[in-house]
């Protein structure tokens, strides 16, 4: 028997960046009609930093929300060499901040105020992890020596590794994971249940090849690079266990046309049009759909101490076009993920 309708609680979304300004006010809609809460990425320019900064951010996207829709973004707090450890714990404890996002300085877009060394933030991450509060990775180490399809596994053995050792309390979340190395240690750290690992729909559904399919494809373009297929699959039989760890994370990361059609095109993929969808249609081709709810609305408030959503979303088995793509201001717009094409499933919304 095939499943038409799916019902399941309405999901959040760990891992988010909804930039700001007109590029906000054109991608928010979509997050926020499907997720209930999301992560929000601090990596604005410039990035966000101390508390009054998030909480600025914070008025900007509830303000650019629409009508009638119910929304929670959760903030984060860009981490730099120069953090204060008590800024950042009054941030948490006055409920500012939710997490704190280490990008390794210069690992992707935006990251040029990242951490350059783990040591210069030990204080810190020793704070956090006496109160309780996440830090969420951008697992790639960032020498140019390191082949880009080796960083995230190269991170996770000289840098993850050793920081889960040296701060054994701290709760961490390997954010946007695209190996067979990082779902096998996240597994083996499950126990301790101070581990989490965000998937995005992307990395479930290509593999690197689909970036040269024919030419190049800069929109498949994103850090983590997709890896080769082995990866992939590993991915998808991680996200569609139901284990406790893994859980959604979008990482839609929205540029324009002409900044991803360039001759260094900027990194990220624009999922948020249609995120559910494709997640459910990566799901159905594992034949795991009874698991969807699990990876996108228990897996991640579990894990961040929250309570599931006590409101539920529909997806229906009946095809849905993707926009060919979302206006940002006059002249500028972004493509989205699978734009133009047909998925299986439609979002039905609240019921
Ligand atoms: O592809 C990506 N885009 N990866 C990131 O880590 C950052 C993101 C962005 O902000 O554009
Ligand atoms: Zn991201």
């Amino acid at each position: 028997m095939t499943l038409d309708r799916l019902v399941i609680r309405r999901p959040d979304d760990w891992h988010v960046h909804l930039r700001d300004g007109a590029m906000l006010k054109a991608v928010l809609p979509f997050t926020a009609r499907q997720f209930g809460r999301a992560i929000i990425m601090p990596n604005l320019k410039p990035p966000a930093t101390h508390a009054a900064d998030a909480a600025a951010y914070r008025a900007r996207i509830l303000a650019a929300l629409p009508e009638g829709v119910r929304f929670t973004p959760l903030m984060t707090a860009y981490l730099t060499d120069g953090t204060d450890a008590e800024d950042l714990a009054r941030g948490f404890e006055d409920g500012v901040f939710t997490a704190a996002k280490l990008y390794p300085a210069n690992a992707t877009t935006n990251s040029a105020h990242g951490v350059t060394s783990l040591d210069r933030i030990a204080p810190v991450l020793e704070r956090m992890a006496e109160i309780g509060m996440p830090l969420l990775i951008h697992g790639e180490v960032t020498e140019q020596s390191v082949d880009i399809f080796d960083r995230e596994a190269v991170f996770i053995d000289t840098i993850l590794s050793p920081l889960l050792d040296r701060h054994p309390t701290l709760r961490v979340v390997l954010e946007h994971v695209t190996t067979a190395d990082a779902v096998a240690f996240v597994r083996a750290h499950a126990a301790s249940g101070r581990i989490g690992a965000t998937i995005t729909a992307h990395h479930l559904l290509i593999n690197r090849s689909h970036i040269f399919q024919g030419g190049i494809r800069p929109h498949l373009y994103c850090l983590p690079i997709a890896k080769r297929e082995t990866h992939r699959l590993a991915l998808v039989e991680a996200a569609t266990s139901g284990e406790a760890p893994f859980f959604l994370g979008t990482d839609t990361a929205p540029h324009t046309v002409t900044a991803k059609e360039a001759a260094c095109g900027c990194a990220g993929c624009f999922t948020a049009a249609n995120a559910l969808e494709l997640y459910a249609e990566a799901f159905e081709d594992a034949g795991r759909l009874d698991q969807l709810e699990a990876f996108a609305s228990l897996n991640g408030p579990r894990f961040y101490g929250l309570p599931p959503s006590e409101e539920r979303v529909a997806l229906e088995r009946r095809p849905t076009v993707v926009p060919d793509v979302v206006l940002v201001s006059e002249g500028d717009a972004v493509l989205p993920f699978r734009s133009g094409e047909t998925l299986h499933w439609s979002f039905a919304g609240l019921v």
